[in-house]
């Protein structure tokens, strides 16, 4: 493997992690976590070995019963610190004992009052991209994979879970210890931790959801479906290799729709709409057991892998459970999202590419391209050779990687042996290493009449006809949001109320589509609003959701001065990525 990550200081050459054993004392009084861990390492290690870390604090490192040589002897903002550990004799195992510190990027400590239930305080950990490292020392790339045992011990009353199995439970004085090993082998981002006062529900043989007790019932009828998911996706992908698959739902300030985490999605609580109707969310991180969990991309520059081939993978899984109108509709809606945000980073933009620009912070490129684009490439291969032989290259894929990671170029070795057509047809090249999308009439854009119809009450709209209340009455959630993404960028303050209350936004209740209500709403100098959009701002964490209100803040005369003073009152509701995204806009923006 001749690559290097440029988002970690891992050097492969030095050897790789093959097992951790945690013992984890979590204390919410000076939010830390105090571990000791003890790695195994792949092979006998001679000399130096770099491990990322990032604000943890070391307090011993040995090896064979002697001390280990250490020192933090590089530091960078979003890299970390270097920790280099000197003068392995051919050892194979050591120990280090660390505590993390109360700004871990990986941790949100909230107090209780930020929870639904606001009597007990809540912790929860969101490693991707390159945040593992504030928890434990580690090679933070997802080219290596390590197994792991863990013993967590929390405050009594409290309940920890991880993205692993549960394999006891003791209860001591005032404290409570869980047990867990992981015993399949992921790369650091994928470890994760939550600890609170979480109830636990079953809803299959495999399946089951934890959540605060005030909303665990909202959230087993949300999800009751999760069985049948499972199984659809086994169809396409092959067998399900993790054991359980639970969720979590997290308090609002999660700043993702839903995090993959193994055996334990993490999920926004913005998922829960009473409706079933963000059932997409969980088919994306289910399809990440397979794509991106037991496959994974090698760096973040190859996160298309992660991410385009969950995304086609959800789209697939989406046209068997919810039929082929509503995933065309999907699809349809994305290619405009896709073009939307290329033309606002610039069709010609390295960041348009599927294979991304070598960088060291793996958080500030994650848009919506590689996920969309990445699926339409895939959907291109499929036209290609058709659909039967594409799905045999699937399970082939799955088959041949299967808890590897794996760079785009080694994908693409593997794509022209097993399906050299594809080359001949498609133009890989283009797709992969250039910016922007082929040319509208040499590639199969996506087609739907549920999207024609939205097209035409926009194109009406144009022309000065408003849909009435009853022709959007049975709209799919979808249409919704095609619609709201479609308007133009500024319209009359009148038309703003008429189409919150025609497309009943407040009974729907979707921060989805308050998202993109709330961006027209600035846009269109609508100002009237503004209580109700900090109140958006105060209570939803879901970035995908809050950071295009913040754009269209910042970017519109008026209510440009407003955001900065809204973001102080509204910071402390999120978390440090949020926080550190939003800082981002605002900078760039020289406020
Ligand atoms: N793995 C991502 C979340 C992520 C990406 C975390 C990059 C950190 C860095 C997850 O699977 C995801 O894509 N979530 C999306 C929802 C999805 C349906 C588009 C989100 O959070 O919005
Ligand atoms: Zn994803």
């Amino acid at each position: 493997m001749e690559f290097k990550d440029p988002a970690s200081y891992t050097d492969l050459s030095q050897g790789k992690i093959k097992h951790i054993g945690f013992r984890i004392s979590v204390d919410f009084s000076t939010r830390t976590l105090q571990i000791e861990a003890t790695y195994q390492m792949k092979e006998p290690i001679q000399g130096s070995l770099f491990l990322d870390s990032f604000k943890l604090e070391l307090l011993k490192a040995h090896v064979n019963g002697r001390e280990l040589a250490w020192e933090f002897d590089a530091r960078d903002d979003i890299l970390g610190d270097r920790l280099h550990l000197k003068g392995f004799e051919d050892d194979s195992t050591f120990t280090l004992t660390f505590r993390t510190s109360p700004e871990a990027r990986a941790l949100q400590w909230l107090n209780a009052s930020q929870t639904a239930g606001g009597n007990y305080p809540f912790l929860f950990s969101q490693c991707q991209a390159i945040h593992a490292r504030s928890i434990f020392p580690c090679q933070d790339t997802p080219s290596v994979r390590f197994t792991y045992s863990a013993e967590v011990e929390v405050p009594q009353g409290l309940v920890a879970a991880m993205a692993a199995e549960q394999v006891g439970v003791e209860e001591g004085t005032g404290q409570t210890l869980f047990r867990f090993r992981m015993p399949q082998p992921i790369p650091s981002y994928l470890f994760a931790l939550v600890v609170g006062n979480l109830d636990f529900r079953e809803l299959g043989p495999r399946t089951g959801v934890y959540a605060e007790p005030q909303i665990i019932d909202a959230a087993a009828w949300e999800f009751a479906e999760n069985e049948t998911k499972i199984i659809e996706a086994e169809k396409l992908l092959g067998p399900y290799l993790w054991g359980r698959y639970d969720l979590l739902i997290l308090p609002p300030s999660f700043p993702y729709g839903g995090m993959e985490n193994p055996r334990l999605t993490f999920l926004t609580p913005t998922a829960i709409l009473g409706t079933r109707g963000q059932t997409s969310l969980i088919t994306h991180e289910l399809a990440h057991a397979w794509t991106g969990n037991l496959v994974t991309n090698a760096t973040w520059q190859d996160f298309w892998l992660n991410e385009g081939w969950t995304t086609y993978a959800e789209q697939r899984i989406t046209e068997v459970l919810e039929g082929k109108e509503v995933a065309d509709l999907r699809s349809a809606f994305a290619e405009k999202q896709l073009i939307e945000i290329m033309q606002q980073i610039g069709m010609d933009s390295p960041y348009t590419c599927l294979k991304l620009p070598a960088e060291r912070d793996a958080d500030s490129f994650t848009t919506i391209i590689p996920y969309f684009k990445g699926a339409f490439f895939l959907q291109e291969c499929e036209y290609a050779v058709g659909r039967e032989r594409f799905d045999a290259f699937i399970q082939a894929y799955m088959a041949s990687f299967q808890f590897q990671s794996l760079t785009t170029e080694a994908f693409l070795d593997f794509l022209k042996s097993e399906l050299p057509e594809v080359f001949e047809k498609v133009n890989v090249h283009k797709w992969i290493y250039e910016p922007g999308l082929p040319a509208a009439d040499a590639w199969h854009r996506p087609q739907s009449h549920l999207y024609d119809e939205v097209q035409q009450a926009l194109d009406n709209y144009e022309q000065g006809i408003k849909p009435t209340q009853e022709q959007v009455q049975g709209w799919h959630r979808v249409q919704i949001f095609s619609f709201l993404q479609g308007l133009p960028h500024k319209i009359p303050v009148e038309d703003c109320s008429y189409f919150e209350q025609i497309l009943e936004l407040d009974k729907r209740n979707d921060a989805g589509h308050y998202s993109f209500f709330y961006a027209t709403c600035v846009a269109s100098g609508y100002q009237a609003a503004l209580p109700r959009i900090e109140q958006f701002l105060g209570t939803v964490g879901r970035m995908l959701y809050i950071l295009p209100i913040v754009r269209a803040m910042i970017e519109t005369e008026w209510s440009r001065d407003f955001m900065r003073p809204l973001f102080e009152r509204v910071r402390d509701r999120h978390h440090q990525i949020t926080i550190h995204a939003m800082e981002r806009l605002l900078r760039n923006a020289g406020l």
